[in-house]
């Protein structure tokens, strides 16, 4: 066989292989290009007979191989294209998208169970004409004892002790220290005073289930011209339908606060047994949900106002008791622990 007849019959034997190669396996035609293109392939091993030939043959044949490897290098590339159109074509088809199926959900987090809580009780606030007010964690003594009528020798400090910055900064115990602020900066020629204060506070205590040394208040205010104990009354009346339900009564006990007086203790009618008593009013029908009282003269008169003319109450709540009694949570560190299941059972 000449090398004329050799190379025809390799492009042709090739173009006749790649013409039934399975496109599907690009392996097998990777092999094939190796086998008749590559290196030590059948086309070098025809090439090797050039130098046998006569020297006005050899650039005739020469142009005739350059043909046969450009044809066939050609033929080789249109398989490989054909190969990747196919594997593209095979993936759409299988990766068809069902617009009707429904999305994956994104995963929302949801607020905490207290900010829900100070939220709702802000809202309920709000829609009463209060102004909601911040205050400062870290806090004057002045403040947070003697603006609240507990000089410095006073015995009742023993109750709230806390951590202190220095001997006249600490962290305040309670959200009373913000009714002095609120009162020192208020014009009463624009009307009464109402403001509730959401916030955290501190206390020197050992943490347990029912008691931790950092939780949260709600200090409420209203001072102005004849505001009685029945005013207090009838507000603290409607906080309590609306957070525990239409049917709650409510019922005040005396008690002590330097800062009110007349000081009273705030039960509210069992939201479970309606009174009967159960486990959660321990058999009493009533559950303790805050204090309050009317607020002393000397707490107004520090703050410049007049004590003849103007009168007030005042109540602080905790937080955490309200939302462990609506919710049944029975460990207050569930609160501050910052584990998702825990807050995730109050999506709201
Ligand atoms: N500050 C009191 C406490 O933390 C609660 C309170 C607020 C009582 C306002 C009366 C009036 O115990």
């Amino acid at each position: 066989m000449t090398i004329q007849d050799k190379l025809a019959e390799l492009r042709h034997s090739t173009l006749e292989k790649l013409k039934q190669a399975n496109l599907e396996k690009s392996k097998e035609i990777q092999d094939l290009r190796v086998e008749v293109l590559g290196k030590k392939g059948s086309l070098t091993e025809i090439l090797k007979g050039l130098k046998d030939l006569s020297a006005e043959e050899r650039p005739v044949i020469g142009k005739y191989v350059n043909e046969v490897r450009d044809v066939l290098t050609e033929a080789f590339d249109n398989a490989n294209a054909l190969i990747e159109e196919e594997k593209i074509a095979m993936q759409l088809a299988s990766e068809t998208i069902d617009v009707t199926l429904p999305g994956k959900p994104v995963a929302v987090g949801n607020r905490h169970v207290l900010t829900q809580t100070a939220e709702e009780l802000e809202d309920i606030f709000l829609g009463m004409g209060f102004q909601v007010v911040d205050g400062f964690e870290v806090e004057k003594d002045y403040y947070n004892f003697e603006r609240m009528n507990l000089p410095k020798d006073h015995p009742a400090r023993d109750m709230q002790d806390t951590f202190y910055i220095t001997e006249e900064i600490l962290l305040r115990t309670h959200t009373s220290p913000v009714q002095a602020r609120t009162m020192d900066q208020h014009d009463f020629s624009n009307g009464p005073l109402k403001m509730v204060s959401p916030g955290r506070v501190f206390r020197r205590d050992t943490d347990d289930a029912t008691h931790s040394h950092q939780f949260h208040q709600i200090e409420g205010l209203v001072v102005g011209e004849n505001i009685s104990m029945g005013d207090l009354k009838g507000t603290l009346q409607l906080i309590s339908q609306k957070m525990f339900g239409e049917d709650r009564k409510i019922r005040l006990r005396p008690s002590y606060f330097p800062f009110t007086e007349p000081s009273v203790e705030v039960d509210v009618s069992c939201f479970k047994c309606g009174g009967e008593g159960c486990n959660v009013c321990k058999k009493t029908g009533w559950i303790e949900i805050l204090g309050a009282g009317m607020v002393h003269p000397s707490v107004l008169e520090m703050s410049g106002i007049d004590s003849e003319k103007y009168s007030g109450f005042a109540f602080g709540l905790g937080q955490e008791r309200i939302a462990m009694l609506r919710y049944g949570i029975n460990d207050i560190r569930g609160f501050y622990q910052g584990d998702a299941r825990f807050s995730e059972q109050f999506k709201g």
